[in-house]
């Protein structure tokens, strides 16, 4: 099995996609509808070129390639881990077979909607973040968000190839309607709640980032585990380049939180807004936000979808290989978070397969608390006593046990009155949103960047902060 990308060919990959023609005109037949989808829905800003790294070989070093490529040029490709001959499925009833190489006809509807739901999601937030280049901070920022789209748009190929070569005409069928969703579109909206939300500013685009994409990662994770082949490797590749876009979204609020505590601290005051900077308060508040909408993308705190998923080994466990036990879950149990008969928060104990979301969203929960502890050491060596923090699970829910009640940051539960009475200090108001919204000036020109963010420590691939990264036409 090869490792490199074959670039000659016209969709770039390492599946040796011209051994089977069918598969290679179908996938042809997809490419300018995904071109012209690119056209009318991604990005907005109209740019020469950018500095943009492509996947050249999955293998673990030298994976990407630098270079300033015209966007709608992108080398978008279908790139899959190296293959383990060996590879044997690590959970649920299959647990020590052969990993699949090809659907099982009794799963093949379950699959399909896995990959169909994950599929969903990549064009989505290309769609939600169309418009944030008008207003990006600097070229490097401008750089990282190109950077995260064009990536999404190969995810999405990602996805399409397994519907494509694994699903026929059904799979074919889902693959055009990938393009036809979009994201707040009020007849055909993307699947999931978070992804039809706005991206409207950079302190958003920073928290969707670290909130949204890591749920993407947790996903990815547990598919990566999955019996199917050629999806846990195709989602092992797709892992590498999530990393960035995490990287964005921690150091992107790094920053912001960073400026904030030195207009502070060189003003002696809390009023940073009057300074041009985002106040402490309002960045909690975005976080609220983008923390409990994320959250709900993992689902109820109990499915039987999921343990089904999990004993049929589709879907795993995040760092299945991990975890010190029997990898089939029949006879263990979890403690999930309820509303008692009480109507008082509390937990109870069920099945452990039937608690699988509340288990990734557990692990998902510790992971975001470690960018909030290093959001925290930046104000704390700043002398500044605001701490930010996670709200409770139950705050701002739609899905799962809490959605029927509101329950404020510290988890108290409220009536709808009270609720309504003091949301504003905890989700952003539309003064909130209107004053982010009007830091949001592009600053275009090499080496400058916004009043209301500090500049990154490094550059990109080497390259100094006041690198050409973006031409303009
Ligand atoms: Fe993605
Ligand atoms: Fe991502």
């Amino acid at each position: 099995m090869t490792t490199a990308a074959d670039y000659s060919e016209k969709i770039p990959n390492n599946v040796g996609l011209h051994e089977d023609r069918r598969l290679q005109r179908a996938l042809e037949s997809w490419q300018p509808d995904f071109l012209s989808w690119w056209g009318s829905m991604g990005p907005a800003l109209p740019t020469q070129d950018v500095y943009l790294r492509t996947a050249i070989n999955v293998g673990r070093e030298g994976w990407a390639h630098f270079a300033h490529v015209p966007m709608p040029e992108y080398r978008w490709g279908i790139f899959l881990a190296e293959r383990d001959p060996g590879r044997r499925i690590g959970f649920g009833e299959h647990k020590g077979e052969p990993a699949w190489q090809k659907v099982p006809g009794e799963y093949r509807s379950a699959l399909q909607r896995l990959i169909v739901v994950q599929g969903d999601t990549e064009p989505a937030s290309v769609e939600q973040q169309r418009n944030l280049g008008a207003t990006a901070p600097s070229l490097y920022d401008l750089r990282n968000l190109f950077q995260v789209n064009v990536e999404e748009g190969r995810h999405l190929w990602a996805m399409v190839y397994l519907l494509h070569a694994y699903f026929g005409r059904e799979g074919r069928e889902e693959a055009a309607e990938l393009l036809r969703r979009n994201s707040g579109s009020a007849d055909a909206p993307r699947i999931l709640g978070a992804f039809n939300e706005e991206t409207p500013d950079w302190l958003s685009f920073f928290m969707f980032t670290y909130f949204t994409d890591r749920d993407g990662k947790y996903q990815l994770g547990t598919l990566k585990e999955s019996g199917f082949d050629p999806l846990s490797r195709t989602c092992e590749f797709m892992l590498k380049e999530e990393a960035h876009h995490m990287f964005v979204g921690t150091t992107g609020v790094d920053r912001v939180v960073e400026r904030a505590a030195q207009l502070m601290t060189e003003h002696d005051t809390d009023e940073v807004a009057a300074r041009g900077g985002i106040p402490l308060d309002v960045i909690q508040k975005y976080l609220n936000f983008h923390y409990s909408v994320s959250l709900d993308l993992f689902g109820g705190e109990t499915s039987t979808n999921v343990a089904n998923y999990y004993t049929a080994g589709l879907k795993g466990r995040w760092n299945e290989p991990r975890r010190n036990d029997d990898h089939k879950l029949t006879s263990e149990s979890i403690m999930v978070d309820t509303l008692g008969d009480d109507g008082q928060i509390g937990q109870a104990e069920v099945a452990a397969l039937t608690g699988l979301n509340t288990d990734l969203r557990r692990e998902y929960i510790a992971d975001c608390q470690t960018g909030v502890n290093r959001w925290n050491r930046i104000l704390d060596s700043a002398g500044i006593e605001f701490r930010l923090r996670l709200p409770h699970v139950a705050f701002n829910r739609q899905v799962g046990a809490f959605a029927g009640i509101e329950a404020s940051p510290s988890g108290d539960i409220l009536s709808a009155e009270e609720w309504e009475r003091r949301k504003g200090s905890w989700l952003p108001t539309d003064v909130d949103k209107t004053h982010v919204r009007s830091l949001m000036r592009p600053v275009h020109e090499r080496g400058k960047i916004a009043a209301w963010i500090a500049p990154p420590r490094n550059g990109i691939n080497g390259k100094p902060f006041d690198y050409e990264y973006v031409h303009f036409p």
